[in-house]
């Protein structure tokens, strides 16, 4: 099956423009084999069963020809009960598969639309189904239809068994030719078996991202939701388990997340029969899609998946997901390397020589990555004015940029730069030429943030110059990174030259086109790497990861708040695509040693930010030496699994695992902010021991680090753990475990 057949030509090939697809669908076509163990098909009722190793899915025909989501969730040969009869349409309503607008409203829609003639209630039908593979993995491709306006709407579910993972997405096709509205076109949904239930979600503000918060889902519904292009306030990912269950390590974890860096919504719906509904998809406030005559649309991905080992045991799917199934190869398999970055240390005021002289510090303590930060274009002086203008100032590089990355090479180490080209200052000639290139509503404040206002990126010639000066950019210089910056929030999205429904396009087409400019840039230069940022971490998101290869986590850098922003951030997120840097930057004035924020960042991806002008000998060599460290151990941070071993929100530690995939090398981290019991008085406290896991309890396994040279069995490890005192405020300890042949 070509799922490309299935829509008009041209609009596919936008879609195969932007990396809605190149994310989200591997939108190619699925093949017909079918892996008879993970997607079963039963009639009478007709009905499929998507088993993963620890979770079962199962939808079926109700006998008014409705798509019903049966069982979700841990493994089970339970058999869904039988369809109900066509005197249920309101039991119907509250379990359909793709839940709609029209009829009985029991759930949370995934669908509203209008049609030509005003009519706004959908009556979706199934009319035929296809099982095989998309790019290796079980595919299941549903397909209904309107009763009778011409609206077709394909439901595809892909499986990766190993992970317990399902994609689920949809393609909207009108066949006919008059245009329909689309009010609203989420990516799927699924039902929960009746329970009571927490949700887990990521929330906070620039400085604190990541915070982790628990709440009780009780009768109505909770949103989550970003409304513009970044936010430091949600992340998309959840994690859904019952009430009574709290153990990181034991109990059925429900989580996802939406694929959309634009704005998104997330809705947990407990209706009134007390079942659970997770839905989401593109956020409709202040959105439509308008469905031409003869054209499809098609929607991101929602990820939906079953741990039945606690969240340790989501995260760690969810990490190998990301890795292995959304981050561009191959970076996504090779450890990244050590980066300085210049923002901390030199702000705007970055030239030649300053660069040049801290470049060569960078090499001495053996980074392999210099990135040069804001302020080196075009009057980029402060924030009040550049952007928009992308060539180097000449007052800083008076003979261009090449000088300065050659030098860098020469050194033995990359080059890379920071952009931010979604931005346009008003103090800019870019702006003095194109004012209609920003987003802005006549008559209207145009609000600037940070100086600056936002360019519209759903305007195909922004795109264009985006594209030639970014392209030209990597073409002329031997630049190996890009930090994409983007610094603010949407305000007044109007686009005045488009008619009143394409305004309310504007916020899905900024996405298709950045997602369009960061596709080419990837195929023009494969081997450049790009960190995506938004003041820290706005945009970490399956979206963008799609398309970049790691998140700069948060501006702030405190080694303390760090601890909780990087616990927090590590449900999510696998250790390569949060970036952590060493500064000198402390949020709350306390002094903490090097050592401490060394070992903070290297949880993660290591870089380096201080301003190593001011650096001592002392404070160099011990840099050098836990670079070093860090360059011996980080194939199993970056590309381990991870084990959150202790929530610095409930006590004053904080401890974190990686295990190789073989488990055969592990690190821990142990960290302590406030000491809260001196030593002396604790003895063999057994806040000390850290009780580890993922290990082979068949392996012995040698331990050394911050601790006395030992071999430990993998079974005692895992059963009583290793003693790791910590004294001191703000003290940490790195161990290093490796299994005995
Ligand atoms: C915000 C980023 O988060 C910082 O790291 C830095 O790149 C500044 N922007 C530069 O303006």
């Amino acid at each position: 099956m070509d799922v490309k057949a299935r829509g008009p030509k041209r609009s596919w090939e936008r879609f195969l423009r932007t990396a809605i697809v190149a994310l989200a669908l591997c939108a190619g076509s699925v093949t017909a084999s079918l892996p008879s163990e993970v997607m079963r098909v039963d009639q009478d009722p007709l009905r499929w069963t998507v088993n993963t190793p620890h979770s079962t899915y199962q939808v079926f025909v109700a006998r008014n020809g409705e798509l019903v989501q049966g069982y979700y969730g841990p493994l089970s040969d339970r058999r869904a009960a039988g369809a109900p009869g066509p005197g249920d349409p309101e039991i119907i309503s509250s379990l359909r598969e793709v839940p709609y607008r029209g009829g009985f409203m029991n759930m949370t829609p995934a669908l509203e639309v209008i049609f030509a003639d005003h009519t706004r209630e959908l009556e979706l039908r199934y009319v035929g189904h296809e099982v095989g593979e998309q790019d290796g993995y079980p595919c299941l491709r549903l397909d209904m239809k309107d009763t009778y306006y011409p609206l077709s709407v394909a439901e595809y579910i892909r499986v990766i068994p190993e992970l317990d993972v399902l994609e689920k997405w949809m393609v909207l096709e009108n066949t006919g030719d008059e245009d329909i509205l689309m009010e609203r076109a989420y990516s799927g949904s699924v039902v929960l078996p009746a329970d009571a239930y927490d949700l887990i979600h990521f929330s906070g503000d620039w400085g604190r991202e990541f915070f982790p918060r628990r709440t009780r889902l009780t009768s109505g519904l909770k949103s989550i939701y970003v409304r513009g292009v970044r936010s430091h306030q949600h992340s998309p990912f959840f994690f859904v388990r019952p009430t009574e269950d709290k153990d990181e390590n034991f109990g059925t974890v429900w989580f996802g997340a939406v694929a959309w860096v634009g704005g998104w919504q997330m809705d947990f719906d407990v209706n009134r029969f007390e079942r659970t509904q997770i839905t989401g998809g593109i956020n409709s406030w202040d959105t439509h899609w308008v469905l031409k005559g003869k054209s499809a649309f098609q929607t991101p991905k929602i990820v939906f998946g079953v741990s039945t080992d606690g969240s340790n045991g989501a995260s760690r799917r969810m990490h190998r997901y990301l890795l292995d199934h959304v981050m561009p190869k191959p970076f996504s398999q090779q450890v990244s390397k050590v980066l300085y970055n210049s923002w901390y240390a030199t702000g705007f005021n970055v030239n030649e020589k300053d660069q040049i002289a801290l470049a060569r510090i960078a090499k001495e303590i053996g980074v392999e990555l210099f990135v040069m930060d804001d302020g080196w274009f075009k009057g980029r002086n402060n924030d009040r004015a550049g952007l928009g203008d992308w060539v180097a100032d000449e007052t800083k590089f008076p003979n261009g940029l090449n000088p300065l990355i050659r030098e860098v090479n020469d050194l033995g180490m990359d080059f890379g730069i920071w952009v931010e080209p979604e931005m346009v200052n008003p103090d800019s000639d870019l702006y003095r030429a194109h004012p209609e290139w920003a987003l802005h509503t006549p008559h209207r404040t145009a609000h600037t943030s940070r100086h600056q206002l936002v360019l519209n990126f759903a305007r195909d010639d922004v795109k264009d110059y985006t594209l030639k000066w970014m392209d030209e950019l990597l073409t002329k210089h031997n630049i190996k990174f890009i930090k994409w910056d983007m610094n603010r929030y949407i305000s007044e999205a109007g686009w005045p030259e488009t008619d009143p429904l394409g305004q309310r396009e504007v916020r899905i087409r900024y996405v298709q086109n950045l997602y369009e400019v960061l596709l080419k840039l990837r195929e023009r230069h494969p081997d450049v790497v790009f960190e995506c940022c938004s003041g820290g971490g706005g945009r970490a998101n399956p979206g963008i990861l799609a398309l970049t290869d790691q998140i700069w986590t948060s501006d702030n850098t405190d080694p303390g708040d760090r601890l909780h922003i990087q616990y927090g951030c590590s449900y999510a997120l696998p250790a390569k695509a949060m970036v952590n840097w060493v500064t000198d930057d402390e949020w709350h004035g306390k002094t903490t040693s090097l050592r401490f924020r060394f070992h903070v960042a290297m949880a993660g991806n290591l870089g380096v930010g201080n301003d190593l002008f001011k650096w001592t000998d002392k404070e160099k060599k011990t840099a050098k030496e836990l670079i070093a460290l860090y360059k011996s151990i980080r194939h199993i941070i970056q590309l381990g699994d991870q084990y959150r071993l202790r929530d610095p929100f409930s006590e004053n530690r904080m401890a974190v695992q990686f295990v190789t995939r073989d488990g055969r090398e592990s690190v821990v981290f142990a960290f302590q902010t406030l000491e809260t019991q001196p030593m002396a008085t604790r003895g063999l406290s057994l806040s000390d021991r850290l009780v580890l896991l993922g290990l082979d309890p068949e392996g012995t396994y040698h331990v050394e680090g911050d601790i006395e040279p030992q071999e430990i069995s993998g079974a005692a490890l895992m059963a009583s753990g290793v003693s790791v005192p910590l004294a001191g405020n703000y003290s940490s300890k790195v161990i290093i475990l490796r299994r005995q042949p």
